[in-house]
């Protein structure tokens, strides 16, 4: 069976002021009952799979727990990060861990702020890398572009596929994050597809890519797997390992740098709630691209979000365009739309409020 690795240690900041530093939005329900996180462990949850382990945040040990036990879900493990490293060196914890069990197992790694609504459609994504995987390769999902997006990675490939194909091809170059100009330039070319932010692969492979192209996180992160204490059935990374682990994500530390590399196309709808305006473009805007959710009125306004979380406290727009709105019982974000990802900033300048 598959090891899926959930990865919800990201703490979500361009959803302020509904993710919070102590809760951030894969806990929160931002579209249906369940929570993204609930939703990602549901997706890779039954037949063909192993029990999920989870790496996370000390911060969000018991959400993780409870939220694990309401979707009715055992997991095999839980890693805590004494300090949030970014998801190169959380993945490499996971693989290690895994390795230590069986080093050829197949590992999926699972982000956990993620919309994908068909769970068939990415099973069977998932089973059209397996080969790939079993061989060698560190196989991405991609997704077709509709916009000229700086926010996720670039997968160039030599021709995009057909619709409708599933088998994995050669990957040529992976393009994390791009300015705005290469993101245009690659969205015009029309030979790129996004980087889902899901990887499969097996155990051994990923810890010999991390061995060619990132060394030095090795070592430490080997040390805080094999250090790792036991803690009320949590596995908490020894922090003094840990520490020394660099700072960095699994694109920029890895996925640029492999050569061993294949992309399986992803047809079926996926969406990174990353910022507000994903949000709005998910929740489904009406005629006028307003989105409203709780208690919250919109009169002659365009492309709007309108957001209330507070019981009782109503939001009310009036004449808006592009406007972000987003109530909580104890702070309000109001932002032009255009401005949804300087939200992070805006956290960041406000020193632990967030
Ligand atoms: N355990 C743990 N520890 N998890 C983390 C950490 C960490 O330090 N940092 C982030 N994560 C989790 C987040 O909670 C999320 O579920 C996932 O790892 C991905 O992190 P993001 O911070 O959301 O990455 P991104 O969206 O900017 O970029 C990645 O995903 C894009 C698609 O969604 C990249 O892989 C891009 O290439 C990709 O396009
Ligand atoms: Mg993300």
């Amino acid at each position: 069976p598959i090891v899926p690795v959930l990865l919800c240690g990201g703490s979500g900041t361009r959803l302020w002021p509904l993710s919070r530093k102590s809760y951030p939005k894969q806990f929160a329900a931002l579209a249906g009952g369940r929570t993204l996180f609930q939703a990602a462990a549901e997706r890779v949850s039954g037949a063909g799979f192993a029990r999920p382990v989870v790496v996370t945040g000390s911060d969000f040990r018991f959400i993780v727990t409870e939220q694990l036990h309401e979707a009715g879900i055992e997991p095999g493990a839980v890693l805590i990060e004494p300090a949030g490293r970014n998801t190169a060196p959380a993945i490499l914890a996971g693989a290690l861990h895994a390795a230590a069990r069986d080093p050829e197992a197949l590992m999926l790694v699972c982000p956990s702020d993620h919309v994908v609504p068909d769970t068939a459609a990415f099973r069977a994504a998932v089973e059209a890398g397996t080969a790939a995987a079993e061989a060698g390769a560190l196989v991405t999902f991609g997704i077709r572009p509709t916009r000229p997006e700086t926010g996720y990675g670039w997968l160039e490939l030599a021709a995009l596929p057909p619709e409708g194909c599933l088998a994995p091809l050669p990957l040529t170059r992976f393009v994390e994050k791009p300015d705005r100009a290469t993101a245009t330039r690659m969205f015009e070319e029309g030979r790129y597809f996004w980087n889902a932010g899901i990887f499969l692969f097996r155990v051994r492979s990923m810890i010999e890519a991390f061995e060619t192209h990132a060394p030095g996180l090795v070592d430490p992160v080997r040390r805080a797997v094999e250090g790792a204490a036991p803690d009320l059935g949590f596995l908490r990374l020894a922090p003094g390992p840990w520490s020394e682990a660099e700072e960095i994500s699994i694109d920029y530390a890895v996925m640029e740098r492999a050569t061993n590399r294949a992309v399986v196309p992803f047809a079926g709808h996926w969406s990174d709630l990353g910022d507000w305006e994903a949000v709005r473009r998910e929740i489904g805007p009406d005629g006028a691209g307003n989105a409203l959710a709780g208690a919250a009125t919109a009169i002659r306004c365009e492309g709007s979000l309108l957001r209330s979380e507070a019981p009782g406290l109503e939001v009310v727009g009036i004449g808006l365009r592009d406007i972000v709105a987003v109530a909580m019982p104890d702070a309000v974000l109001v932002a032009h739309r255009d401005c949804a990802q300087e939200v992070k900033e805006a956290v960041a300048a406000m020193k632990g409020k967030g």
